[in-house]
């Protein structure tokens, strides 16, 4: 989402560095990329394909289709069938792939009733065109009822140390074996609480950042953070949180 232009729309004010960061990432070892088909609208992905493709083995490109770019800073859901399916096969073009390791519905659309939307992900899926199936800022009810028409692999909702409203789909998922991919893990860069995520930082001489993400791999199992960037230097930095550890007291004290 970071390496489109300003409001989520267009090309990245710097190219060459959007496409240094993508190159940098799969360098590191990162293995899991989200964009989605939104972003830019088509930028993101466009940009992933030119940077990366041919991928290496190991790498999912998560996307997400059912989004509507009306305008810069605006989005709107649209889940009908014929529109979710010009997405995906638009996404599979610029991508490059043939398949969608993990697609997912960036919303389900309150406009369209549900089975047409989960019906239409289905064929999707019985096509070939989808190995796995994500949802995105859903409730339990909603989890449990899309797992009546295919297995949900993972949810995608709004989650970090500042924003716990979704810890019961964090529980949910981790009792069910569904991975949770917080979105906006790093509370989109406002870290400075001038409380205890300083005092953690200085105490591990680690960066806010790092510990908000430590925070987040220590809190389930289940967590796959994705913290968005435009920055080779916070790329680096993001991906060195993995080897910081928090200590139970330390993880208590933040929570
Ligand atoms: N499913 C959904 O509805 C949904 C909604 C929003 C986002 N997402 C996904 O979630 C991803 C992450 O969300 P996000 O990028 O909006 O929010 P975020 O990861 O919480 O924060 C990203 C912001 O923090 C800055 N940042 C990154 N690393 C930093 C560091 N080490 N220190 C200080 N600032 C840092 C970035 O600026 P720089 O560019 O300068 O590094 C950027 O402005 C997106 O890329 C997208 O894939 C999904």
């Amino acid at each position: 989402m970071r390496i489109t232009g300003k409001g989520i729309f267009g090309p990245p004010a710097d190219l060459d560095g959007a496409i240094r960061v993508l190159r940098r990432a799969v360098e590191l070892d990162i293995n899991l990329i989200d964009t989605a088909e939104s972003y830019g609208p088509h930028v993101s992905e466009e940009l992933i394909a030119k940077a990366l493709s041919p991928y290496p083995d190991d790498l999912v490109i998560a996307t997400k289709g059912g989004m509507d770019r009306p305008a810069p800073g605006r989005w709107k859901a649209n889940g009908r069938p014929e529109r979710l399916r010009a997405e995906l096969e638009g996404s599979l073009r610029r991508l490059r792939l043939e398949r969608i390791d993990l697609w997912q519905l960036h919303r389900i659309d309150p406009d369209v009733p549900e089975d047409e939307q989960f019906g239409v992900i289905q064929e999707f899926i019985r096509e070939g065109l989808v190995r796995h199936v994500g949802l995105s800022e859903v409730t339990v009810d909603q989890i449990e009822r899309a797992s009546g028409s295919f297995e949900v692999a993972t949810v995608q909702n709004r989650y970090n140390l500042f924003d716990r409203e979704w810890d019961d789909v964090v529980e949910y998922c981790e009792s069910h074996g569904i991975g949770f991919i917080p979105w906006f893990p790093l509370n989109v860069g406002k870290l400075d609480d001038g409380g205890e995520l300083a005092a953690v930082a200085a105490e591990r001489r680690a960066t806010p950042a790092q510990i908000a993400l430590a925070w987040l791999l220590k809190r389930s199992p289940m967590i796959l953070p994705i913290p968005g960037t435009s920055s080779v230097a916070h790329l680096d930095e993001n991906t060195e949180a993995a080897a910081v550890q928090l200590s139970d007291e330390q993880f208590a004290r933040l929570s």
